[in-house]
Parts: C-alpha cells; sequence; structure tokens
C-alpha cells in the first residue's frame, strides 16, 4: 500500500506499465548508446585525421552507394522495431479484451474530477476500482480540454469538450495512487488532482453496492423527465424512432448513407437533434444543448444502452 516517492519511478500498477517502461527505457539505452558512439566518433576523428602541416591535404571521397544504403537501412530497420513493439502497446491500450471489462465514465470540468460507476456510485477526485480486472475509461469535458492522467498505471489521455475518448487499462496492485490533469486548464489546473484507490475485489463489490441508484435508472428519470419518452415509444409508432435495440445498429438516414448509432451518435443526436435524421422521421426533435450536463448525457445514453440488452436484440 506504501507510495513509491521515487519520481523517476512511479508504482508500476497496470498491465500495460510493464511494457511501457520496457519500450521506454530500452529506448533510453538505444539513444544514449548512439549518443556516446557518435560523439565518442566525432573526437576520434577530430583528433585521428587533425592537419597535419601547413600542406596536408585529405584523399578526396566520391561517394560510397553500399554505405549510403547500410547507414538508411539499419537505422530504419532499428526504428521499425520500436514502431511494432510501441504499436503493440498502443492497441492494448485500445482494446476491450476481457469478457468482464467494468466501464467508468469520466467528467472533466473546471475544476475536478466526476467519475461515474455503472453501477450507481458516483466519486469526485477519487476514483475506486477493483484489483485485475480491465477497465474501459469514456471520457468527456463539460468545458475546456483536460487530460486525465494516473501516472502509476502509465494513463494519460486528453478529456475533450463535444467528443468522447477513451482508454482501457487493467490495474494489477492494490494501493492509492495519485491522479492528475495534465493539460493546463485554468486558474486551478493545479489543483484538479485526486486520489485512485485499487482494492481487493470483494472489498470493491462491498463499495460499489454501498451506491445509488444506477446510471440506467437515472438515464431513465431523465427520459422521462426531459419528455424524451413522449416521442420515442418502444413500439415505433411515436414521433421518433424507437430506441430498442438502437444502440450499436446501423440507422439508415433521411439525407442517404447511413450511421452506426454508437455513444457519440447518440450524443449528438440529443444535442443536435437535426444533423442527422433517421429515415422516415421529421426533423421535430428539439435540442438539449444546454439543458443536460456531460453527466446526464452519459445516464440517458447508458438507459439507452440498456434498452438494447433488455431486448436482446
Ligand atoms: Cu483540468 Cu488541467
Amino acid at each position: 500500500m506504501q507510495h513509491n516517492t521515487m519520481p523517476f519511478f512511479p508504482d508500476s500498477a497496470s498491465t500495460i506499465a510493464p511494457e511501457i517502461d520496457g519500450l521506454m527505457i530500452a529506448e533510453l539505452l538505444f539513444s544514449v548508446f548512439f549518443s556516446v558512439l557518435i560523439f565518442a566518433i566525432v573526437v576520434y576523428f577530430a583528433l585521428k585525421y587533425k592537419r597535419k602541416s601547413e600542406d596536408d591535404r585529405p584523399v578526396h571521397i566520391h561517394g560510397s552507394l553500399v554505405l549510403e544504403i547500410a547507414w538508411s537501412l539499419i537505422p530504419f530497420i532499428m526504428i521499425l522495431g520500436f514502431f511494432v513493439v510501441g504499436t503493440r502497446v498502443f492497441f492494448r491500450a485500445y482494446t476491450v479484451e476481457a469478457a468482464n471489462t467494468m466501464e467508468i465514465f469520466v467528467t472533466g470540468k473546471q475544476w475536478m474530477w466526476k467519475i461515474q460507476h455503472p453501477e450507481g456510485p458516483r466519486e469526485i477526485n477519487e476514483m475506486h476500482l477493483p484489483v485485475n480486472r480491465q477497465v474501459k475509461f469514456t471520457m468527456i469535458a463539460e468545458d475546456v480540454i483536460h487530460s486525465y492522467f494516473i501516472p502509476a498505471f502509465r494513463l494519460k489521455k486528453d478529456v475533450i469538450p463535444g467528443r468522447y475518448t477513451s482508454f482501457v487499462v487493467t490495474p494489477t496492485k492494490v494501493g492509492k495512487y495519485h491522479l492528475f490533469c495534465a493539460e493546463y486548464c485554468g486558474t486551478q489546473h493545479s489543483g484538479m488532482v485526486g486520489s485512485v484507490y485499487v482494492m481487493e475485489e470483494s472489498d470493491y463489490e462491498k463499495w460499489v453496492a454501498g451506491g445509488d441508484e444506477s446510471m440506467t435508472a437515472r438515464g431513465e428519470a431523465l427520459f422521462g423527465q426531459y419528455g424524451c419518452s413522449t416521442c420515442h415509444l418502444p413500439n415505433g409508432k411515436g414521433r421518433g424512432p424507437s430506441l430498442i435495440g438502437v444502440y450499436n445498429s446501423m440507422q439508415k438516414l433521411q439525407t442517404g448513407g447511413s450511421v452506426k448509432a454508437d455513444e457519440s451518435y447518440l450524443r449528438e443526436s440529443i444535442l443536435n437533434p437535426r444533423a442527422k435524421v433517421v429515415e422516415g422521421f421529421q426533423a421535430v426533435m428539439p435540442t438539449f444543448q444546454g439543458q443536460i450536463s456531460e453527466e446526464g448525457l452519459l445516464q440517458v445514453i447508458a438507459y439507452i444502452k440498456s434498452l438494447e440488452k433488455e431486448e436482446g436484440q
């Protein structure tokens, strides 16, 4: 549980942390090795080929194709190696691998982090997670660009207004870790910090059960409150399309073409309903821009997603 206070080596507490550290150390050693080698050769040649007398003239060199190819191709292959390893880590940080991956929804605003667990608990500047379980973060900013940074997880990802960003990581060590905002976002930027608590699975289950209404239930309440339910009738006979099974399905548009009804599309359709109207419906839905918070939007979307699950479509 103790904090590692050595600033160069923060705790290594996620599956990708050792991989990122390995890559960083390899790149560092690689750079140091070649820097030292080049400087040593510069000094050696400076001494070896220094002008020895007034009429000293070096032998003229007219280029060498073999040399040119060798010193282009060898470094290219070496750097390509880093690219391959780096890409693998990159993809791991964006790929949901486990069947029991949990979701966390993060909203950044001046100057706090708001965390929502689908089961219900909501936190500010604190985040509780179970150990050894993959987590997918879905993040958005309410105002300006922030950056979600947990050094122990080697997780740093910009949190942007108007767009969902995501990150996938598995915590591997029980403990308390720092949470920072890593993008200058105004006066209190330096105070936009918090703590991450990685707990044993059983402790987490206890903790999460202490929360209140689920995100889905909150979303359902908002769905009624904003009058969505009066038009989006489940039988498809309302003024708006039925939302049952809509999540992640392909929707034909009025203007031709189609769009996948993912989180971003659902969010856009709530805030700017005229942007992509579904075929067979009129653009009669009012905008909810400025009326619903990003947290609320995530709850409504969670509710719409649950409609799919319940119907098993
Ligand atoms: Cu938020 Cu810096």
